[in-house]
């Protein structure tokens, strides 16, 4: 049996544990670094740590809680963010699970992973039999609604666009998804998140691709390829659901390094390690050694920027249920008392080399820089940060006018486009670098862009709306992105959305997140039941997929109710 190094630690989180079970109050005293929790040393290695949330014990398990909130610096929502849970009928959607989960994080300063928005399970019977061009909408509607809903929010960083599209022999799987759509359902999915969200980082996921073999070499393939082909990945999760009566996989270093060697980012996004029960302190130490070589391989990678445990009590995991005799994978038992594998993952993380945990800002950005200004949007790139351990991410704040700045998106890099503003308006913004412990620099000088004029609207009313055209499928077709917004004082409800498309442009039903109706070139979109009440200031992105016999010219005019709205 491998003695826990760090039995005083063990012991005392499991106080912590049993403290917070009772809810007592804890006042803990700031730990010194060799016992500070996960997350303090992930950041001081430029790494995020975090966990799967099962929403049931997050809302109302005090010892969860406690753990959750003060292990982990990033979460991923266990199954709130599928389909099934987001839309389990067409167009009917529910958030609640999912914002509860990000609530929870933005509340102790967490990174949210969206999982997953196209896989072939926990995927509703409705979409699976749908036909071509009704699932080719639906996904359309539901990438655009799902990541739309997080796009502005700073806590939601990034999505696991696709999910398990390979066999294990390395093929495409059959899924209903390749069947009905064929293989550029992967490249639309892609497409079709960066439309709804300009920054967010895009990952591509599966399961045993942790080490080189022909299933990671053929993943390894399409990556490169969809690279190539300008599709937007910005990185790959290894799901890492690891055996230990299967042996450790080889080099999975090795093979995050040949992902890295892409451009892509890679990280670990669903680490578990199960073992045959009962568990014994044997097992217990083989378990250790996976974590922890888990570990040491994306410490030794730049490019692999964490790793997700999935879940991280044997209370609430995934495998009794899906591997017969199986269990006892998670770093923490069922009595939220700390294995083996927490204190590997901790050591592992903990080089000793930070003297505490990292308090020092990142220097602060450059100026940004504005390029690309539209009569709606904005590119804006500026001098990065440096920091003493890593730089993870800006957040870029922007002001009305003279007003007051608010944040409105993250950005990984220096670089950020904004979208969805006003003609001819002027805008101010400022950037300001984070570090993984949350360290925040002071904010960079500001610089002021003014929009150019609209095309052709009769100025700022009670609503604006944004037109986007994108090429799709087959010829001559074009898909329609509307994005409308209410810049009155009050809310908009019943809303009808009318204009009139360029003569040989027909829209092809249903469109989507609306009821959508063409009589002649006059079109209409009612709102539906989610949709239907717009708050002050508040938007819905809606479209529609179209043919074209004389081009993809844009409606010059747009109204709501009957009054004109401001287009941008
Ligand atoms: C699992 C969840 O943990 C379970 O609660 C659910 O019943 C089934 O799905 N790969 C994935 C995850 O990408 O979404 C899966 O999560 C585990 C395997």
């Amino acid at each position: 049996m491998i003695i826990p190094a760090r039995g005083a630690r063990l012991a005392r989180t499991a106080v912590i544990a049993v403290a917070a079970a009772l809810a007592v109050p804890l006042v803990v005293a700031p730990p010194a670094a060799a016992d500070a929790p996960l997350r303090v040393h992930a950041a001081a290695r430029g790494k995020f740590i975090g966990y799967a949330a099962n929403t049931g014990p997050l809302a109302n398990e005090a010892a969860y809680r406690s753990i959750a909130a003060a292990e982990f610096n990033q979460v991923t929502p266990e199954n709130a963010l599928k389909w099934e849970s987001t839309e389990p009928s067409d167009g009917t959607y529910t958030f609640a699970g999912a914002d509860q989960v990000v609530a929870f994080a933005t509340a102790n300063n967490q990174q949210v992973h969206g999982h997953t928005l196209v896989w072939h399970s926990q995927t509703p019977g409705w979409v699976q039999g749908l036909s071509a061009a009704a699932m080719r909408t639906a996904m359309q509607d539901h990438i655009a609604t799902v990541v739309g809903r997080y796009a502005d929010n700073p806590a939601v960083v990034s999505w696991d666009v696709v999910n398990e599209v390979f066999d294990d022999n390395g093929n495409l799987r059959t899924s209903f998804w390749l069947n009905t759509l064929g293989s550029s359902y992967i490249a639309d999915a892609f497409r079709l998140a960066r439309a709804a969200d300009g920054n967010a980082r895009l990952c591509i996921n599966d399961y045993n691709v942790e080490g080189i073999n022909a299933k990671s070499t053929a993943m390894y393939n399409l990556v490169r390829q969809l690279r190539a082909d300008g599709v937007p990945v910005d990185c790959v999760g290894f799901q890492g659901h690891l055996a230990i009566q299967y042996g450790f996989p080889s080099q999975v270093r090795e093979n995050m390094e040949r992902f890295a060697a892409l451009g892509v980012q890679v990280r670990v996004t669903e680490l578990d390690v199960r073992m045959q029960l009962p568990r014994d302190s044997t097992k217990d130490a083989t378990q250790a050694t996976y974590y922890r070589n888990v570990v040491t391989a994306c410490l030794a990678v730049p490019a692999c920027a964490g790793i997700t445990i999935w879940g991280f009590t044997d209370k609430y995991s995934w495998v009794p249920d899906v591997f017969s005799g199986e269990g006892a994978a998670l770093p923490w038992d069922a009595s939220y008392v700390a294995k083996p594998a927490y204190t590997a993952v901790h050591d592992a993380l903990d080089d000793g080399s930070s003297p505490g945990p990292d308090t020092t800002p990142p220097s602060v950005p450059g100026t940004p820089v504005a390029s690309g200004v539209t009569a709606s949007g904005v590119s804006l790139s500026w001098t990065a940060s440096t920091d003493a351990v890593g730089v993870t991410g800006y957040d870029v704040l922007r002001a009305l006018g003279a007003g007051a700045f608010a944040v409105v998106g993250t950005a990984p890099s220096p670089s950020f486009v904004d979208s969805g503003l006003a003609a001819s308006t002027t805008y101010r913004y400022q950037v300001r670098a984070r570090d993984a412990a949350g360290n925040t620099s002071a904010l960079s000088p500001a610089v002021t862009v003014t929009t150019i004029a609209g095309g052709g609207g009769p100025g700022p009313g009670a609503c604006r709306v944004a037109y986007t055209i994108s090429p799709w499928g087959g010829s001559p077709g074009f898909t329609a992105g509307v994005v409308l917004t209410n810049t009155g004082t009050s809310a908009l409800s019943a809303w009808t959305l009318a204009f009139t498309l360029p003569s040989g442009q027909q829209i092809t039903p249903p469109g989507w997140s609306a009821t959508w109706t063409q009589s002649g070139q006059a079109v209409t979109a009612a709102p539906l039941s989610w949709n239907a009440t717009l708050a002050p200031g508040g938007s819905t992105t809606i479209g529609f997929n179209g043919t074209h016999t004389g081009g993809t010219g844009e409606p010059a005019t747009f109204t709501v109710n009957g009054a004109s709205c401001a287009v941008v």
